[in-house]
Order: C-alpha cells, then sequence, then structure tokens
C-alpha cells in the first residue's frame, strides 16, 4: 500500500512552504484550502522580514525565532526561485523606523536602547542623516532608527512561487475543499472534507491561522483569534521612488519592485470583520504621509482588510498538540511570512524525524496546558 500523505489543512504562506519541503524531501503531500492556495491572510500581507525593526521588549524567543528565519530567507528565495523559476523580489535594503515628533522620538529611543542592548546592528540617525540615505522621508523628522539586516519580498510572487514549487516537487492541492473535521490518531489520523471524502493521513499538520475555529476535532487546542489590519495599495510613480520600508508611529510603507507601494496597517481586535473603513484608511493614509509626505499624487489602486492569526499570548504555535497524529503550525500573527521558512524546515523535520528542534520548542502549544496557578 502507498505510504500516506501529510495532510497539511491551509495553503497560505505556512502551509504551501511546509508542503513544499515535505514534497521535495520525497513525502507525499496534500493541501487542503477551503479557497484558493495563497489567497488568504498571506496574499494581504505586506512581506516585512523586519525582526529588527519589529523587536518587541518581551518577545526575545520571538526574535531569535525571527532572527534565525532571517538569516535562512536568502538561501530559502534562491531555492525556491529555482524550483518554481519565478522571482520573489527578495529585498534587502533594510527598514528605516521614524518619529514625527517629540513623544514618538522618546519612544524610539527606549526602542533603540533596548535594541543596542540586545546587540542588534542598528543606527541612530539625525533627521538630515536620514533623509541623505532616503530622500522621501519626510525633511522634518524627530528621529530615526534603520535596521540595515531587515529584508522584505513580494508577498503575492512568494505565494505564486510556492504553488508552483510545491506541485513541481510532487505535492497535490486541494482548493475550495474545506476540512470539516479532523480526527486524531497516532497512527493514522484521518480529515474529513465538507463534502464527506475521507482522508487517512500520516500526520495532519494545521497550518490554517484564523480558519483554526472551525474545524470539528480541534475544539480543545489553543485558541487562534483573528486580528485585523486594513491596508492600501499606492501606485509609485517617477518621480516618487521611495527604496526603503519605513515604519512610522501610525503607518508602515512598504515598496514593491513592480510599483506597488504597500501602505498598512491597522491593528483591531473585531473579530471576522473585514470591513475596510473610513476610520481605517484616514488612519492609514494620515500616518503614512507623516513619514513620506511624497504619497500626496499617488493613485490609490487597491483596498483590503486581512485576518492575522494571532493565540492568546500572539506567539506562534509550533509543534505536536495534545492531540495524536496532529501538529500544529499556525498563530503566526504578524510575522507570517518572515517565519515561514523556520517553520517549515523545522516542522518539516519533526514530521520527518520526530525531532522538535531548539528553535521551535519555546513555541510548543503545550505551554498552554499548563494548570492555572493559584494567586
Ligand atoms: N507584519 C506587518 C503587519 O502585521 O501588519
Amino acid at each position: 500500500m502507498p505510504s500516506r500523505p501529510v495532510v497539511v489543512v491551509g495553503a497560505g504562506t505556512v502551509g504551501l512552504s511546509i508542503g513544499w519541503r515535505l514534497a521535495e524531501a520525497g513525502q507525499p503531500v496534500t493541501i487542503f484550502d477551503e479557497g484558493k492556495a495563497g489567497r488568504g491572510t498571506s496574499w494581504q500581507a505586506a512581506g516585512m522580514l523586519a525582526p529588527d525593526a519589529e523587536i518587541g521588549f518581551e518577545e526575545l524567543d520571538l526574535y531569535a525565532l525571527s532572527r534565525e528565519s532571517l538569516r535562512r530567507w536568502p538561501a530559502f528565495a534562491e531555492e525556491l526561485e529555482t524550483a518554481s523559476g519565478q522571482n520573489v523580489d527578495l529585498r534587502t535594503e533594510g527598514t528605516f523606523v521614524v518619529a514625527d515628533d517629540p513623544d514618538s522620538a522618546e519612544r524610539l529611543r527606549r526602542l533603540y536602547d533596548f535594541q543596542q542592548k540586545q546587540g542588534l546592528d542598528v543606527e541612530w540617525l539625525s533627521s538630515e542623516a536620514a533623509l541623505e540615505r532616503e530622500p522621501f522621508l519626510a525633511p522634518r523628522l524627530s528621529a530615526a532608527v534603520f535596521a540595515p539586516a531587515d529584508h522584505q519580498v513580494d508577498n503575492r510572487r512568494l505565494l505564486r512561487a510556492l504553488r508552483v514549487a510545491f506541485e513541481e516537487a510532487g505535492g497535490t492541492l486541494r482548493e475550495d475543499t474545506p476540512v470539516q473535521s479532523v480526527a486524531p490518531r497516532s497512527d493514522y489520523p484521518t480529515v474529513t472534507t465538507a463534502s464527506g471524502e475521507r482522508a487517512e493521513a500520516r500526520v495532519v499538520v494545521v497550518a490554517a491561522g484564523t480558519g483554526t475555529r472551525g474545524i470539528e476535532g480541534l475544539e480543545g487546542m489553543p485558541a487562534v483569534r483573528p486580528v485585523k489590519g486594513q491596508m492600501i495599495e499606492l501606485k509609485a510613480a517617477r518621480p516618487f521612488a521611495l527604496e526603503h520600508v519605513v515604519r512610522g508611529p501610525d503607518a508602515y510603507l512598504a515598496p514593491k519592485s513592480d510599483g506597488r507601494l504597500l501602505v498598512g496597517a491597522t491593528s483591531e481586535e473585531r473579530g471576522f470583520d473585514r470591513r475596510v473603513t473610513a476610520g481605517g484608511l484616514f488612519e492609514l493614509l494620515e500616518g503614512a504621509r507623516q513619514v513620506v509626505p511624497g504619497i500626496d499624487e499617488l493613485e490609490v489602486t487597491a483596498t483590503w482588510a486581512g485576518l492575522r492569526p494571532a493565540a492568546r499570548d500572539n506567539a506562534p504555535l509550533l509543534g505536536p498538540s495534545r492531540l495524536p497524529g496532529v501538529v500544529l503550525a499556525t498563530g503566526h500573527y504578524r510575522h507570517g511570512v518572515l517565519l515561514s521558512p523556520v517553520t517549515a524546515e523545522e516542522v518539516a523535520r519533526l514530521v520527518l524525524e520526530g525531532e522538535t528542534s531548539r528553535w521551535i520548542e519555546p513555541f510548543s502549544p503545550a505551554r498552554f496546558n499548563k494548570a492555572p496557578t493559584a494567586a
């Protein structure tokens, strides 16, 4: 009997990356997605690979994982481009984090001090020095930090390339096929689709992001909630030619090589609401214009809202779940694209060799199993 496939639930950047890594290792893989592959949260992202600019004060494990994933990104992109024959627009210019008033400059100073303490390669720049390196920054910023090691990728190109590479490696993609339930079992867990089809698996990997919630059989898993992010796409036209990713206090801007300039993103706890609102767009445009005033004349080409998948502590869920035969690779929150290489490679290793590496161990779903301590 042919060996049972690994079944991956969810064809976003994480699910496709895991599927690709497993398929190229010779493992049969089937990915189920409720819609079209790569058209969910990953499609709606900005593709920033910016652990240095986005380091959080109490998130050192997450920073270590992010930095490791960034280290793997150039090789991951190169292999993917070779496997798919498609360019993913990996860019290495670095990120500017900027402040436009004394309060935000003080917050930026605290971030910079923390970055320094952690040994990050970042530079504190005067407004003039920042402007020399990125002429499209506002001329009178209060402060700027440059993170030269940060990268970015075109997440939409990435998703197209992952799909091709996965299928070229022999993976099976089942689109428009929602998984209704998962039946855990250590020998062969099974998934059942909404149309009643049953698939036996070697292992089930849940990479369904905010879609995890509706799947029967996974109710006991740590919850993944949606955090809404509204985005605006502008069309960059000469003489406007922003080179770097810029993070201001209220918006970020990510220029892609095909001329799209992504302005994001709000952060809203509103359940599964996907509406684009006047207030959201206003906040983003005002925030972007404060730090890059040259956007005024650019055409707005699209707006949308995505739903980031977040666990209770906003850190990813990576590794064996308490359900036999079910591995989680979800809850990547703001960092799904950045964390795809390390997630894919370490989850593939877990599935193929049974080994939980030091990289994903701190993000084990078991961290939520602990009984609450008495006050
Ligand atoms: N990583 C960018 C965002 O979540 O908006």
